[in-house]
């Protein structure tokens, strides 16, 4: 059955079956890899995008929960790669193999649009679920500290 959504501000009708995981249909669908399957339980967070401005595990989600939804990837966080946090990410050089980052990213994006300025707690608390197996994490809290305007 058709479904549509507004992904990066384009809007797609994609007919696909309705428990179809949201992951799959950005993926495999709409070619947009960058959202990534870790577990597929909800556990790690690699999956992690924007619906309606809050981090959703994709992997997890069927399309027909998210029919009309806006739905935002790593790819349309910002036209350019120069979102804060992105920007970040780039001058700490946060990342190692990668693979978890988009989920890292897109999981700090939606708490620095709802709290431009977190405490250090809540920034732990956002990001606890996203699971990072090169252990990155010290450089995630900086960068996400630093795209915060803090030191
Ligand atoms: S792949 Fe979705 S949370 Fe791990
Ligand atoms: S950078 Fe490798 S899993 Fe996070």
């Amino acid at each position: 059955m058709p479904y549509t959504l507004k992904v990066n501000g384009k809007t797609v009708t994609v007919d696909v079956p309705g428990e179809m995981p949201l992951l799959w249909v950005l993926r495999d669908v709409l070619d947009l890899k960058g959202a990534k399957f870790g577990c597929g339980i909800a556990r790690c967070g690699a999956c992690t995008v924007h619906v309606g401005g809050t981090a959703t595990r994709s992997c997890i989600t069927p399309v027909s929960n998210v029919d009309n939804a806006t739905i935002t990837t790593i790819e349309g966080l910002s036209p350019d790669g120069t979102h804060p946090l992105q920007k970040a990410w780039v001058e700490l050089d946060v990342a190692q193999c990668g693979y978890c980052q988009p989920g890292q990213i897109m999981t700090a994006a939606a708490l620095l649009a709802k709290k431009a300025k977190p405490t250090d707690t809540e920034i732990d608390n956002a990001m606890d679920g996203n699971i990072c197996r090169c252990t990155t994490y010290v450089r995630i809290r900086k960068a996400v500290r630093q795209a915060a305007g803090g030191a």
